[in-house]
């Protein structure tokens, strides 16, 4: 009889202390979370280029988007012979110059054209930041952390580096 009924007694009672430091470890990792969380006055520095297919496997939305735009064709629509023109690649892919930028098509054939990181710059802390929350849900404050990690445009002339004070006639001669 006694040994009936201890059983499921101390059974329960253990369901309930590993409900409890479950539930310790569930509130202990959402408060070292949001710990880091207080949004950033600007995106952290030396952020390297990643391409947009890493984007786009957070933002799949926008990338379908951004993919029926002509700024995704901006290199493909070059003339053969000026696809390795550094003077070309200027504005006709993204970060073309700097360390982790666009070289070629084989090598960064996802920084072909003006893709995501030319307008909002380099992303490689915000994605692994944005990776470090998992799938779940983001709180409100966990969400406001996670955008201040990126800019929603870069700053200065955003557009007009590329696309020259007067569009299309200051547009480097070329051959068709
Ligand atoms: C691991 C997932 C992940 C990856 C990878 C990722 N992001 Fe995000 N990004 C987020 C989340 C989460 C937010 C918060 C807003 C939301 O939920 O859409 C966000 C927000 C943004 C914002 C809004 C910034 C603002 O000020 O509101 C931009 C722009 C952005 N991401 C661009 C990018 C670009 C460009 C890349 C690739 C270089 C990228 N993201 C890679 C998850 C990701
Ligand atoms: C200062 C930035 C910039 C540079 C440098 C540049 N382009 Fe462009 N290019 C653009 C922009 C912006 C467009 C979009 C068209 C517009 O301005 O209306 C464009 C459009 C084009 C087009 C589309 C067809 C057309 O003529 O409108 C071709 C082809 C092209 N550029 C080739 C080149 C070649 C070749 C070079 C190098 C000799 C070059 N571009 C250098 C910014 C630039
Ligand atoms: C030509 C510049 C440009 C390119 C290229 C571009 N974006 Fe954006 N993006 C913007 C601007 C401007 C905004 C803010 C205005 C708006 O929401 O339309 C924005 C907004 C966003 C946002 C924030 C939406 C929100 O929830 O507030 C995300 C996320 C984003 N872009 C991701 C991407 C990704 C991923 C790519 C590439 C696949 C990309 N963008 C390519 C200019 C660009
Ligand atoms: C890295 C250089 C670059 C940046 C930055 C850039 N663009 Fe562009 N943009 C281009 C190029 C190159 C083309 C032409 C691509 C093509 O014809 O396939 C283009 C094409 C366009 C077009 C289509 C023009 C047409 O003839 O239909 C629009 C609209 C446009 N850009 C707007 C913007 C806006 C708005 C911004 C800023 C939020 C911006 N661009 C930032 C390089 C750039």
């Amino acid at each position: 009889m006694k040994i009936r009924h201890l059983g499921p007694k101390s059974r329960s009672g253990l369901r309930v202390i590993l409900g409890i430091s479950c539930l310790a470890i569930l509130v202990s990792s959402a408060v070292s979370q949001s710990l880091g969380a207080e949004p950033l006055a600007s995106p952290p520095e030396g952020q390297t280029y990643i391409g947009s297919k890493k984007c786009a496997a957070c933002h799949f939305d926008q990338y379908l988007k951004w993919r029926q735009t002509k700024h995704a064709k901006g290199f493909e629509i070059l003339p053969a012979k000026y696809q390795a023109d550094t003077s070309c690649l200027a504005c006709h892919s993204t970060g073309h110059g700097q360390d982790t930028g666009f070289k070629d098509i084989g090598t960064t054939p996802d920084l072909a054209g003006t893709s995501c990181e030319a307008c909002h710059g380099p992303g490689s802390k915000h994605g692994e930041i944005a990776k470090g929350f998992g799938t779940a849900k983001l709180s409100g404050e966990d969400e406001a952390y996670v955008r201040s990690t990126i800019h929603l445009i870069i700053q200065g002339n955003a557009c007009v580096k590329c696309h020259t004070a007067n569009g299309h006639k200051d547009h480097p001669p070329y051959d068709k």
